[in-house]
């Protein structure tokens, strides 16, 4: 939950992370079958809601450093569509599913500022071609995992998090006050705040 409303004395909560997620994606004329998911926090919970909810692939892998905290997210997370496939592996292992993976998506804050020369995985060398790269990351707009993807000698597609930053934003601006959020101007704000 990252919003939180008062209805008739009531407390209602939302994650508009989920949509914000899934805007980048909603155009792409592409099959999402296999995914895999970096990280077991907040973040990964909305991402991996929105793919088992609204994507529905055929197989999800999170891999992540905290295995109690991956399981959970298992236990809960399965329930919202038993037919996908949610396995359960390290940090470490990631790089072997990605000959096969259709959308690699990092919830973790490796690569983040002030540590941008970090990142979640050792090598992209195998990646799919034409699989989508998607850092939740939006300080730096490009995180070493978007360079790399950029520069692994395979075409990718590739997201950051800013997209996702700003449509969270509308969501809940657009739940706290039932007006839609100017997207363009905020982004215009945003992008100089990132800059400067
Ligand atoms: N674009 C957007 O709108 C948007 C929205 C939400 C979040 N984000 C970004 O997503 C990232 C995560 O946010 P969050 O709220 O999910 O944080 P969080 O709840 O703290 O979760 C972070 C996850 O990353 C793992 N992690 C952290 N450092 C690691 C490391 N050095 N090696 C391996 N795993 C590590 C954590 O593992 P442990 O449990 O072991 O600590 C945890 O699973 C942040 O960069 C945040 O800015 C972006």
């Amino acid at each position: 939950m990252n919003t939180v409303v008062i209805r008739n004395g009531k407390w209602l909560g939302f994650n508009t992370d989920v949509n914000g997620f899934l805007h980048p994606l909603r155009n792409l004329n592409k099959k999402i079958s296999r995914c895999v998911v970096l990280g077991s926090g907040g973040a990964s919970r909305a991402v991996l809601y929105g793919l088992m909810k609204r994507l529905v692939p055929q197989r999800v892998v999170l891999c992540a450093r905290n295995r109690p905290a991956a399981q959970r997210l298992q236990g809960e997370l399965r329930p919202v569509n038993r037919e996908v496939e949610f396995i359960v592996d390290t940090l470490a292992a990631a790089e072997k599913y990605l000959p096969e993976t259709d959308l690699l998506v990092n919830t973790t804050p490796i690569g983040m500022f002030p540590r941008n020369d970090e990142k979640p995985l050792k090598s992209l060398s195998t990646v799919k071609p034409d699989s989508i790269i998607y850092d939740l990351i939006y300080n730096p707009i490009q995180t070493l995992l978007l360079k790399e993807a950029e520069q692994c000698g395979r075409p990718t597609i590739r997201f950051n998090g800013f997209e996702m930053l700003i449509r969270q934003a509308a969501a809940a601006f657009q739940l706290w006050t039932g007006k839609d959020l100017p997207v363009d101007i905020c982004s215009a704000a945003l992008r100089r705040a990132l800059a400067a």
